[in-house]
């Protein structure tokens, strides 16, 4: 798990909206061996990438269960075999969804739409997520079962991407991070050493304490 964090405007979303093909960009991408240059996003999710966007991109007028299921549409498509049991998956991770699979995604809370978001990008059953900023907005305890969820796909084997503001949570879960300021990269290093370094701590983790501390 490699986290990407910075400040506002930093450049952590187009970097992700980049890499999955929602952006041009120059350099090369790499995924599993295979170059990205000129591929269609189709193409990259039919890899095995996905991305939770920053601004969620539900389907409001459509049931949560409809939003799970055209999240598998790569699964399908490669015949994966009972790729709908992948919903039961969700469903377990996320209890919640499941009580709600009639309900409009437009109508749901903040949090359930990040679980639905992530729920989604699951259904593709991913070589490798990326989550744009997955705390935003979520109350403390929402974040912390966020995290949680987070780090169970990481010992499930999947490859994560982070991008947050909330540096301290996400560098106490990634093994690596990246700090980017202004669109070049500030730092980087295994996530442990960041979380201790006093410009990182300055900048990103003393903030976050004074603002705790204020509210
Ligand atoms: N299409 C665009 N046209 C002009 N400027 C853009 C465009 N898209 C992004 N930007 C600018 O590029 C910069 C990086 O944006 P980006 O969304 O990647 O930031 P971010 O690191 O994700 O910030 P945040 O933490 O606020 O989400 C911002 O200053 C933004 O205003
Ligand atoms: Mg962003």
């Amino acid at each position: 798990m490699v986290t990407v964090i910075g400040p506002n405007g930093a450049g952590k979303s187009t970097t992700l909206n980049a890499l999955m093909g929602l952006l041009p960009c120059r350099g090369t991408v790499r995924f599993d061996g295979v170059d990205l240059a000129g591929l269609e996003l189709e193409e990259r999710v039919m890899l095995g990438v996905a991305l939770v966007p920053e601004k969620r991109e539900l389907f409001g007028t459509m049931p949560v269960e409809d939003n799970l299921v055209l999240g598998g549409y790569r699964a399908m498509k490669l015949r994966v075999p009972n790729w709908k049991s992948e919903l039961e998956r969700v469903y377990e991770l996320f209890p919640r969804l499941k009580e709600r699979r009639g309900q409009l995604a437009g109508t749901l809370s903040g949090g359930e739409r990040q679980m639905l978001a992530v729920g989604r990008a699951l259904m593709s059953r991913p070589k490798l997520l990326m989550l744009d900023e997955p705390s935003l907005g979520l109350a403390p305890l929402v974040v912390r079962d966020i995290f949680t969820t987070i780090d169970k796909l990481r010992t499930a084997g999947v490859s994560i991407l982070l991008v947050e503001q909330n540096a301290r949570a996400a560098l106490e879960v990634a093994d690596y991070g990246y700090v980017l300021e202004t669109g070049e990269i500030g730092l980087h290093g295994p996530a442990r050493e960041l979380a201790g370094d006093a410009r990182v701590i300055e900048t990103y983790l003393g903030a976050a304490r004074s603002s705790a501390a204020a509210a």
